[in-house]
């Protein structure tokens, strides 16, 4: 059987690009009879860019409420939270020897940190910590860990799931077959869904749509998205437009053709965001109010977590104990 995995950082509230990106993909793929699914929260890695400590927590609770409400069979998968398996963390080290420092300078993440200390003036590395620095290296972790084949992410996460491949290659060679070579599993169709102001959809940002807004605010938070300023009528061109890329992300193909004609027939922006309002409502409804409980219910939540952990250690520990004899770190007799 193949096996999926997927992760989420938790450092805000899930939000439209984290649905079609990842979380939708993940959850049709578990659903799939020949497939095995690890679906976690990355908490370890949002301490890189967080230090608020009840923003994490809320975050966990907000982000398993999603994945549970909009339908992971906790039985099916393996659900659970990265920090509950120390063995990914033992494993990140081992990882961090094999890690090649030339291949982490030309990590996205860090060279955009770079790139803006630069345009300030400061100096390169100003505020870069070793976590930011080798996040791909735990990223690695977390997917070798389970012998992940498919990690179905948004295009930003594509250079780390090549990452954790090179790096599996690396330790196989030198200590023989030990992981899976993962690849990274992208819907062409979705791209990387804009935000408000046009720019990717990133909780670092403050630009995102969160999934699971009451209708009335999510319609006003799409009302929003920024456009261009051109009088109801005039045409509109779908392909530079943030409206119509999220339209396309929820809509069928001929819903995706029928708005693709009526941007060139000049439909009004109030009108169009209007009708995205109502196409996402018609996909969120059904799990809002699974959503609400389970908030309202961190004990669940909790519960789900600590089942799904047990069952991850199941694989982290026998996986972790054949790394350490590969690398020669077993008993003496
Ligand atoms: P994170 O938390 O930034 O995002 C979670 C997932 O959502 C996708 N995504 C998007 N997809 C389309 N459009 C967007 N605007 C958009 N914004 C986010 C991301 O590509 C991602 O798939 N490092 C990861 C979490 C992680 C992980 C892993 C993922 C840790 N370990 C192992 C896969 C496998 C991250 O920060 O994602």
């Amino acid at each position: 059987t193949e096996r999926v995995l997927t992760g989420i950082t938790t450092t805000g509230t899930p939000h439209l690009g984290n649905y079609v990106g990842a979380i939708r993909p993940a959850i049709a793929s578990s659903l799939l009879e020949d497939k095995e699914s690890f679906l976690f929260l990355a908490d370890l890695h949002a301490l890189i860019k967080c230090s608020e400590p009840e923003k994490i927590q809320t975050s966990t609770r907000e982000i398993a409420a999603t994945w549970l409400a909009l339908g992971l069979d906790v039985n099916k998968s393996v659900f659970y939270r990265q920090s509950d398996v120390p063995e990914i963390s033992e494993l990140c080290w081992v990882l961090n020897c094999m890690a090649a420092k030339g291949l982490m300078n030309r990590a996205h993440a860090y060279k955009a940190a770079v790139a803006a200390n630069i345009e300030e003036g400061q100096d390169a590395d100003f505020g870069v910590t070793m976590g930011l620095y080798s996040y791909p290296v735990l990223m690695a972790a977390d997917i070798l860990m389970f012998g992940a084949h498919k990690v179905p992410v948004g295009k930003d996460q594509i250079q780390h799931v090549e990452m954790a491949r090179d790096i599996a290659q690396r330790f196989n060679h030198h200590f023989g077959e030990v992981f899976v070579l993962p690849e990274a599993v992208v819907d062409d169709n979705v791209a990387v869904l804009q935000g408000l102001d046009g720019r990717k959809m990133s909780k670092s940002y403050g630009n995102t749509i969160p999934l699971f807004l009451p209708p009335k605010k999510m319609q006003k938070s799409i009302n929003k998205i920024k456009t261009n300023l051109l009088e109801p009528e005039e045409p509109k061109d779908p392909d530079t437009s943030t409206v119509f890329q999220i339209w396309q992300a929820f809509a069928s193909a001929e819903q995706t053709l029928e708005m693709r004609k009526a941007f060139t027939d000049g439909i009004a922006w109030g009108e169009a965001k209007k009708q995205l309002g109502v196409l996402i409502e018609s996909h969120i409804a059904p799990a809002r109010e699974k959503y609400e409980t389970l908030m309202a219910n961190p004990s669940e939540i909790e519960a789900a977590l600590q089942a799904g952990a047990e069952k991850a250690r199941l694989h982290s520990r026998a996986l972790l104990a054949d790394v350490k004899h590969a690398i020669g770190i077993r008993p003496l007799v």
